[in-house]
């Protein structure tokens, strides 16, 4: 991660994050483009060529950020009509595209079909029933997966689990193999693949190897007299360690690629499909530090209270799933660590970063650096409150770059008719 500290101030490879501060004023994303780069090349590499890696957009969407992924050589999962447009006007191929999400809509399916992308992922037996009739209008022969939810326990947050059969993801073995048997009647589809998604911030090979045996075992059996299945998806979610992204450290993962992809290659070759994955958070979470200036400090029965100028609406993590970030002073000092609890502007008690948190004493106005927000940082921000939100600046070649304005009222209050 290129943040750390030179003279006790962060610097993101080389540039002062003050000095960022006050250009671009705060609430701040900065990136650092060297450690998308960096960890995009090594998920390619770590897979063969046959095999297909796709960002998922999810995890972050900004232009300039999908277009550095593009050059990678990587392809994109969207989930939406909305992240679909944007892949492809940064460049993304239609083929290199995957469209997943539980409840798609006729109009986003439809849009789907006409740009003709690679893979579209069913998630019920009513999904494939449309798909076909949207596609028979449209003369093209989409290829289709099926996601399974395969009850299987990815451990981690429960919020992040999608593989259980408490979660509303996929659909069950049995409808799988009811569409399989009849596959004949869905004649303006290529139904071709199977999808697993377990959940997200998996940190452990386990999950993965039970999701692949699982996988390769069915499509062997469902491949026995004839081949029917040629691809196998095994979502994304492997997960990052956000309490080791500290400035200076450049060690934080709980599993590589290159370990990911020991552990599966032996399990899916075997079956002859290719293997298909879609990282998010892995590729660009510790690729961003979100910069707040601390507004108050005050004392309630004995509790301290940090105010901060960023809220729960630029960065949702903490309030959405207890997730804990490291917090850093963008001035490093040996002054004492006190508990603390550090926290937005928002009118809501989740409005948290972190309780009890041990902060070297910093005082109104100081700056703090949220660590590790790349992923589902700005991509889950809102404007309740009407707060508008933050920029993102990008660190590039040694130079700072502009890669999203700091909203506007006038962008806030837009399409609201004045009357
Ligand atoms: C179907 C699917 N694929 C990929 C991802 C990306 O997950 P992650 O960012 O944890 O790699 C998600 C995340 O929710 C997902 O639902």
């Amino acid at each position: 991660m290129g943040f750390n500290y030179i003279d006790d101030i962060l610097s993101c490879n080389g540039i002062t994050v003050p000095d960022l501060a006050d250009e671009f004023d705060t609430p701040l994303y900065l990136y650092d483009a060297e450690s998308i780069e960096q960890r995009a090349n090594a998920f390619r590499d770590a897979f063969n060529d046959v095999d297909s890696i796709q960002y998922a957009l999810k995890a972050n969407s900004n232009l300039s950020i999908l277009k550095l992924i593009r050059s990678k050589g990587l392809g994109a999962d969207v989930v939406s009509a909305g992240e679909l447009a944007l892949a492809i006007k940064a460049g993304f191929s239609p083929e290199e595209i995957t469209f997943t999400g539980v409840g798609k809509r006729n109009d986003e399916l439809a849009f789907a079909i006409e740009k003709q992308i690679g893979l579209i992922i069913a998630e019920s037996k009513s999904e494939v029933a449309l798909i076909n009739d949207i596609a028979g209008a449209d003369s093209r022969k989409p290829t289709v997966a099926l996601r399974i939810n395969p009850n299987i326990d990815a451990k981690t947050h429960k919020n992040i689990s999608t593989g259980l059969h408490h979660n509303k993801f996929g659909m069950e073995e049995n409808d799988l193999r009811e569409l399989i048997g009849k596959r004949s009647e869905f004649k303006n589809i290529d139904l071709a693949g199977i999808h697993i998604h377990i959940g997200s911030q998996v940190s452990d090979s386990a999950p993965y190897i039970e999701t692949a045996e699982y996988a390769a075992g069915l499509a062997t059996e469902l491949n026995r007299s004839e081949t029917i299945i040629r691809i196998i998806n095994l979502g994304g979610g492997l997960g990052v360690n956000y309490d080791k992204m500290l400035p200076g450290v450049d060690e934080y993962n709980h599993l590589t690629p290159e370990q990911l992809a020991k552990n599966i290659l032996s399990i899916i070759e075997p079956t002859g499909c290719s293997l298909y994955f879609e990282p998010g958070r892995w590729i660009v979470a510790p690729s961003a530090i979100l910069i707040t200036r601390v507004s108050y400090i005050k004392t309630i029965g004995g509790n301290k209270f940090v105010i901060t100028d960023a809220g729960m609406t630029d960065f949702m993590r903490p309030s959405l799933y207890q997730a804990t970030h490291p917090i850093v002073p963008i001035i490093n000092s040996d002054s004492p660590k006190e508990q603390v609890n550090i926290v937005g502007p928002i009118c809501e008690s989740t409005d948290s970063f972190a309780e009890d948190y041990l902060l070297p004493q910093v005082s109104e106005g100081a700056l703090l650096a949220i660590m590790g927000v790349g992923a589902y940082g700005y991509s889950m921000s809102s404007n309740y409150n009407l707060h508008p939100r933050p920029a993102e600046v990008m660190i590039v070649n040694g130079k700072s770059r502009l890669i999203r304005k700091r909203e506007t009222f006038d962008q806030m209050f837009e399409g609201m008719p004045d009357n």
